[in-house]
């Protein structure tokens, strides 16, 4: 992918410019929001440990939550990847689901001007409770016997 005549990096730059017009995010908002929330979240009591036992590398790991909030919020198509499998055999509950949310959403408003917070808040809403399914479908469960 190479950027547009206006400067864009995405497959779809028309549409890309027009969410960057109605949000006021850019790629260097979404990179500021995930370096700050991934801070907030490695220091955290009960986050930080979950992540620290499978991340041992940050520097690919923050590159690969840029491509993919850059494709989330502004419809670039830079992330190629599958978060499901990479969350369906962690241990983790609801709570935890809520607890990231809670630092998302505060980093989002520090971080982006309120329109885009609210797009990337909603987004992030979404992914998070499909992501929670996920993990509650790979749980092993004992099937009740018949008899
Ligand atoms: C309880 C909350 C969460 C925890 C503990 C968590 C933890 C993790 C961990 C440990 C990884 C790295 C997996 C690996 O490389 O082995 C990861 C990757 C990732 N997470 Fe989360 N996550 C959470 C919620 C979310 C949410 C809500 C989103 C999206 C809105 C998200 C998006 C991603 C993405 C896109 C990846 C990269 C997947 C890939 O392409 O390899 N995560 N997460």
């Amino acid at each position: 992918m190479s950027p547009d005549e206006s400067g864009i990096l995405s497959a779809r730059p028309r549409m890309t410019a027009e969410i960057m017009a109605r949000t006021g995010l850019d790629e260097n908002k979404l990179t500021e929001l995930v370096h700050r929330f991934y801070d907030k979240v490695r220091a955290d009591a009960v986050l930080g440990p979950i992540f620290a036992a499978r991340i041992s590398d940050w520097g690919p790991h923050l590159e690969r939550m840029v491509e993919f909030w850059s494709s989330v919020a502004l419809m670039t198509g830079r992330y190629r990847g599958a978060p499901m499998p990479a969350h369906a055999t962690l241990p983790v509950e609801w709570d935890h689901f809520k607890r990231w949310l809670v630092l998302f959403r505060e980093t989002a408003a520090e971080t982006c001007p309120p329109e885009g917070a609210a797009h990337v808040i909603e987004r992030a809403e979404r992914i998070a409770r499909s992501l929670y399914m996920a993990v509650e479908d790979a749980r092993p469960r004992t099937v009740p016997s018949l008899l």
